[in-house]
């Protein structure tokens, strides 16, 4: 795939990256001229990824809610290729639950992958971003970030800190050079965006009341991961990209 170069000479380090939307933004990145690190825990999958894109690609089993893990990564990427300039925490997963039937240990290990992971990445990669005079972290929260969604309390308050982290890591790191800013995905044509988990939250037709009437592309989740993650938003940092159709502009009803 040829790109524009947005990304000429900057090394990244992506989560999630075996599939989805990590592996759009893994693809796209690389396009663009970037070394990518693809961490994961589907193995076979990111493997694939990392042998499609090429040499610019480096597949490294990642489980993002293990400090240990985050310690490995880091070290292994820059051994590869150098410290990072650029960080998509995107690794989530989703887990259905009621509040009064949910077990702990699921709504925990929401927590761990989604909200854990973001804190434990963000700090794992200052040292080494500081040391080069900057870089860019890009997070990914949902917009489930912005309102409730009966079923999914776990999903659902782990996105919303992941904004809050977005923004309170924005204030402390702009003196280092490093800007922070989260992606806001309405539904995604993922396995994760159109598993049966979300069908049965949503219902069949969630996408056809949208301004944009249709299920969202992977790939224009990573065309807006590449944009915070590049010099193109060099002024912005604690700021919130929604990709959502139109999801949070309103409810569908009223039509003139
Ligand atoms: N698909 C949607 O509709 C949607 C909407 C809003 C936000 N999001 C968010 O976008 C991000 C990407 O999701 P997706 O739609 O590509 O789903 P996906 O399930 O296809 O991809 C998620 C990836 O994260 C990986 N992962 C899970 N746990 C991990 C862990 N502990 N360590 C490392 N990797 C792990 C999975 O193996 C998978 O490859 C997630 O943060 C998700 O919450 C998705």
């Amino acid at each position: 795939m040829s790109g524009g170069g947005q990304l000429a000479g900057k090394i990244a380090l992506v989560t999630g990256a075996a599939r989805g939307q990590g592996e759009a933004e893994a693809r796209l990145f690389a396009a663009e001229g970037a070394q990518v690190v693809l961490g994961d825990v589907l193995d076979d999958e990111g493997e694939r990824v990392a042998a499609a894109i090429g040499t610019a690609a480096w597949y490294c089993h990642h489980d993002v809610s293990d400090e240990e893990s985050w310690t490995r990564f880091v070290a292994a990427a820059t051994e590869r290729f150098g410290a990072p300039d650029i960080l998509v925490n995107n690794a989530g997963i989703l887990r259905i639950g009621p509040i009064a039937s949910m077990a702990f240990a699921e709504y925990r290990r929401v927590v761990e992958v989604n909200q854990f992971g973001c804190f434990l990445g963000m700090r794992a990669v200052v040292p080494g971003m500081a040391a080069k005079g900057g870089g860019a972290i890009v997070n990914v929260s949902s917009a489930a970030g912005f309102q409730g969604i009966a079923g999914l309390a776990a999903y659902v308050s782990s996105k919303f800190a992941i904004r809050g982290l977005t923004k309170t890591a924005a204030l402390e790191l702009g003196a280092l050079g490093i800007r922070v800013n989260v992606i806001c995905p309405g539904g995604i044509d993922t396995a994760m965006g159109r598993g049966d988990d979300f069908a049965a939250v949503d219902g069949p037709d969630v996408f056809a009341g949208l301004p944009i009437p249709r299920i969202g592309r992977a790939d224009e989740v990573a065309r807006a991961a590449l944009f915070l993650a590049s010099d193109a938003s060099s002024y912005c940092t604690g700021s919130e990209l929604v990709v959502d159709g139109g999801m949070l502009a309103g409810p569908a009803w009223g039509q003139v």
